[in-house]
Parts: C-alpha cells; structure tokens; sequence
C-alpha cells in the first residue's frame, strides 16, 4: 500500500516556505522550561507537545505502549507560556507529533558534518497513513548559520546550504534527508521542531505559504567545506575505534530531532 507523502517533497526531500512575517515575544521560547537532550550538538528541548504530555523529550516508540510519532500530547504549562508557537503548530491542521524547541549552542561547520543524522519519525507508523515530516520554524536571527541537507551522510555531492534568519520556514522529510544545523553565532539558536503527517492538510498548507523545493545555497569557503568533510572522516573514524574497542556495534544513525 505504501505511505501517503507530499509530492511538493518528492524531488528535494524539503520545501521552503514564505518567511514568517510577524513578530514573536522571544519569552514565548526564553521562558519554557528546556530539558537536557542531547541531540546533533549541545542542545536543550523545550517540548509543547510529548507523548503524553509531560515535559519530556523521548520517542513515542518508547513509551508503553509504543506507538509513532503522532498525537503528540499538548503540555498546557508550556503552550500558555508559547501560544504563538503553539498555533503555527497546528495552523496546517495536519496531526501533530513532537513539538518542541531546541536550544542549539554555537558550532562549527565541521561539528554539523559530524553531527548530520536522519530521524526516526515512521518507526511503527502504519503502512497505508501519512509520512511524518517535520516543520523547522527559525526563532532567533541566525543570520550567519545554516541547515545541511545531504541525501548521503559523508558525501558533498548536492549539499544544500538553507540560511537561518528570523523567520525562516521549511518542512523537511528528515527521515529521508541527513541533517544539522550549522550555528556560527555567539548566542544559543532556538527552532521551533514540529513532526506533521503528510496528507491533504500539509499538502494545503504547503501550497498556502508556496513551498519551494530548492534554495539558494549558503556560500562558504571551499578551504572551510574541505577541511569540514576532512575533519568529519577523523571524528567518525575516532567514532568506530571507540565502538571497535568497546565491542559494541556503532550505531551512525544517531536518532532525534
Ligand atoms: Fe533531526
């Protein structure tokens, strides 16, 4: 039967939608209460919406029972303090999963090499339903940083470079793609995390807000790209001996956000 996905998704793996146009208290992500989660990087989550909704961040997989990344369960502690978020959450009307923001710490473009991963957001989704996707809503003005899109972890072939200023909106099939954000800034990064069902709702809404399959690439330097992919093969490398050593399968595929 297969899984009812986007066809605006089907080229690229993402869509770029229109950037939000409207301001936003920044207390709407500063005053959430943030939970240590490690993911791609130095990070926290502040989750709107859980597996059952409490102030966690798991895989619903995990839970008991276990079940995929679909009605996620709104924590009203956390949308009182983000109604704003909270609503752009819901406006496509698609089935929401986890919400959440993360708190990214600068990096470097090597540690997003390193860090690219794919997510886990279809583990148990039934065959014959909608793909889970996911919204990336850039809060803060990120002006210097951008998200890495690659169909192959360690090759640069067709790298998509996407700038992260206020604003920015897209939707990415981030099962499909690997993916991590490059940061530069001196100040943390906050991005609204949104796991949507692909359908008809999604489909409207990206047609609403013209979701566009391609982007202009984030110049950077070739020496910087280079050494990045060089310094990416050392830190896997170091990654395997680690594992090697210990006896224990690596595990690449590092899951979440
Ligand atoms: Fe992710």
């Amino acid at each position: 039967m297969g899984y009812i996905k986007s066809a605006a998704l089907e080229e690229t793996g993402y869509v770029v939608l229109d950037s939000y146009g409207k301001e936003i208290d920044p207390k709407e992500w500063l005053d959430l209460e943030y939970v240590d989660w490690k993911s791609s990087g130095d990070t926290r989550f502040a989750p709107l919406a859980s597996a059952k909704g409490e102030i966690e961040c798991n895989g619903f997989w995990n839970h008991k029972p276990p079940r995929t990344d679909k009605d996620g369960v709104w924590i009203d502690a956390q949308t009182a303090i983000a109604p704003t978020l909270t609503e752009r959450a819901l406006e496509p009307g698609a089935n929401v999963g986890r919400c959440r923001i993360i708190e990214l710490q600068p990096n470097s473009y090597a540690d997003c090499l390193y860090n690219l991963h794919q997510d886990d957001n279809n583990r148990l989704n039934p065959d014959g339903t909608g793909w889970v996707v996911r919204g990336f809503f850039n809060l803060t003005d990120d002006k210097d940083s951008f998200f890495v899109l690659r169909e192959n972890r360690t090759d640069p072939q067709g790298e998509v470079r996407i700038a992260l200023p206020a604003g920015a909106q897209l939707i990415i099939d981030t099962q499909r793609l690997w993916h991590a954000a490059t940061h530069l800034g001196s100040e943390p990064r906050y991005c609204l995390i949104t796991s949507w069902e692909s359908g008809a709702e999604l489909d409207a809404y990206i047609e609403k807000y013209n979701g566009v399959p391609h982007a202009d690439n984030v110049e950077v330097a070739q020496d910087v790209l280079e050494a990045g992919q060089v310094e990416q093969a050392r830190r896997d490398a170091a990654r395997a001996a680690y594992y090697a050593a210990k006896g224990q399968q690596e595990k690449l595929a590092m899951s979440e956000a």
